[in-house]
């Protein structure tokens, strides 16, 4: 799309655990959109961190790692950082326990915010899913969406999701991270005043994808990609 061309941008922002990432997937099939997971990319800087030795509050040298490494998202969920495969490796406890450090760094954020940027100004819009998406990455998306469940709910999600780990031991992580993710000083998990809140405690992936596309503004496609 050409620059100066509206596109459709949904953004949907959350804690860990709130359904994010499959609600976005499916939104963005249902849209005829592209899906991108931010915090996949924050992962995936991570990796490249740990794969090196590095301490992840060694920031500035983090941070050039960040700014250069080739992260790339595949539609089907691959993750390559540098041309390796890191799909499995970005969902380690290893790197879930680190990656709040890296995305407290300004410099990463500023680079992945702007690699973010891009990728929707490439494909004339999607549905980004994330923390600061709809506070910081499109703050004029034409649909902001904060979702939420119970930290119970939340707990038991990520455990399905993850395979070597206790059930408590994920509640302890991530209760951690959201507590973290939320007090940190760049640009923290936050509800924009705008977004709309659902919680998905008590509902299907199914009941909150129909209700999430009612709420797409019709007529919408209006964000500028100048100034962004
Ligand atoms: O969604 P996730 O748990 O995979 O995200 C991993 C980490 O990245 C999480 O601790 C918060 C951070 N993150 C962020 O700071 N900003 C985003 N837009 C997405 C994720």
């Amino acid at each position: 799309m050409a620059d100066g061309g509206a596109m459709l941008v949904v953004a949907i922002d959350g804690p860990a655990g709130s359904g994010k990432s499959t609600v976005a997937r499916r939104l963005a099939e249902t849209l005829g959109l592209e899906y991108l997971d931010t915090g996949a990319m924050y992962r995936a800087v991570t990796f490249a961190v740990l794969a090196r030795g590095v301490e992840p509050d060694n920031h500035d040298v983090v941070a050039e790692l960040a700014e250069a490494s080739k992260i790339e998202l595949a539609a089907d969920g691959t993750v390559l950082v540098d041309g390796v495969d890191a799909t499995t490796e970005i969902r380690s406890a290893e790197v879930s326990r680190c990656v709040s450090e890296v995305a407290n760094n300004q410099r990463v954020r500023r680079e992945l915010v702007s690699q973010q940027r891009e990728w929707a100004r490439l494909r004339g819009g999607g549905v980004l899913e994330g923390r600061d998406i709809g506070s910081v990455v499109y703050p004029d998306a034409d649909l902001k969406v904060y979702l939420t469940a119970n930290a119970e709910v939340r707990a038991r999600r990520r455990a399905m999701e993850t395979i070597e780990v206790s059930e408590e031991s994920v509640a302890r992580d991530l209760a951690r991270r959201d507590a973290y993710d939320s007090q940190r000083e760049n640009d923290p998990l936050r509800q924009a005043d705008d977004a709309v809140t659902v919680d998905t405690s008590h509902m299907t992936i199914d009941e909150v994808v129909a209700h999430l596309a009612g709420l797409v503004p019709p007529g919408s496609g209006q964000v500028e990609q100048s100034g962004q």
